[in-house]
């Protein structure tokens, strides 16, 4: 992410002038958790927007932004998974192009999903998370562990896997948006709906932080505590999350984007 002063500048002057800057996001270390923090400040202090709300909006989009990660390693170690399933069915030099025409069909894409054991999925994707935090904290990794990782990002990199963040200031609303070059799976998606809906009519029952009770709470994949974080910013602002903050996978991206009324979050 970007660094300094001098930079903060230029993002003042995109959006003063453009109405929005955009950001490419690999990883989110800690220096670049800082550096979005300081641009959120910088950004909340410019456009008059109350402080009272900086760190809530700022930590719900880490939140969506580390969802963005994980989705994007789980969706390359689940294209390595259908890989070495080809490899066994077709020939070498088909493979490429068979994986290319499966993941850009959704209903092929989700057919072959059921080939894929999702708990070695998930195991995998919560080491290399893990292993990057490690890395990222300064403890010791072993060559082994330095190379899967090096070897990881390599993919990643190879295959222009990328998020994309971005934030909007238009006359009535401030907008975020964060891309992740992966689609959500519709198991993934009807887990979602489930648990925000289950949110929601605690909320009307004037008690949506009970969503966070361990029997309420999603663990399917980890925690699940992100995305009803980001409610919860909403709730407390008595604006209604599902209005404001949308998730949608189009052509294999997954678009997040969350939304605050500018009169709402202005100062007086
Ligand atoms: N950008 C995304 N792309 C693909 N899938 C996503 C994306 N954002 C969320 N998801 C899916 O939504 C689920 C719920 O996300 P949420 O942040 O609430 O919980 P979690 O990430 O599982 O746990 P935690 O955030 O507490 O670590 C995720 O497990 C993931 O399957
Ligand atoms: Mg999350």
């Amino acid at each position: 992410m970007i660094t300094g002063e001098a930079k903060i500048d230029k993002v003042v002057e995109y959006l003063r002038s453009k109405n929005v800057a955009i950001f490419q996001v690999n990883a989110l270390t800690r220096n670049g958790r800082d550096e979005l923090m300081s641009i959120f400040s910088r950004v909340f202090m410019e456009f008059q927007l109350n402080l009272e709300y900086l760190f809530n909006i700022y930590s719900a989009i880490v939140e969506v932004i580390f969802n963005g990660i994980k989705a994007n390693v789980k969706y390359l170690l689940y294209q390595e998974e259908l890989r070495q399933k080809l490899i066994h069915h077709a020939n070498p030099d088909e493979i490429d192009e068979l994986l290319e025409i499966i993941l850009n069909e959704e209903a092929l894409r989700e057919f072959m999903n059921r080939f894929v054991v999702p708990d070695k999925i998930k195991k995998n994707t919560m080491r290399i998370l893990k292993l990057e935090e490690n890395l990222r904290t300064g403890r010791n990794l072993s060559e082994a562990e330095i190379k899967a990782l090096q070897d990881f990002r390599a993919k990643l990199q190879k295959e222009e896997i990328t998020i994309f963040f971005s934030i909007g200031i238009a006359p009535h609303q401030v907008v975020f948006s964060v891309v992740n070059d992966s689609p959500i799976l519709k198991k993934d998606l009807a887990r979602i709906l489930k648990s925000r809906e289950l949110h929601y009519q605690l909320y009307k029952e004037g008690r949506s932080t009970d969503y966070f009770a361990v029997e309420n709470i999603d663990t399917t994949e980890s925690a699940g505590l992100g995305i009803a974080m980001a409610d919860e910013v909403y709730y407390e602002m008595k604006l209604d999350p599902r209005q404001y903050f949308t998730i949608v996978t189009e052509e294999g991206r997954t678009r997040a984007l969350l939304r605050f009324p500018r009169e709402r979050i202005s100062m007086l």
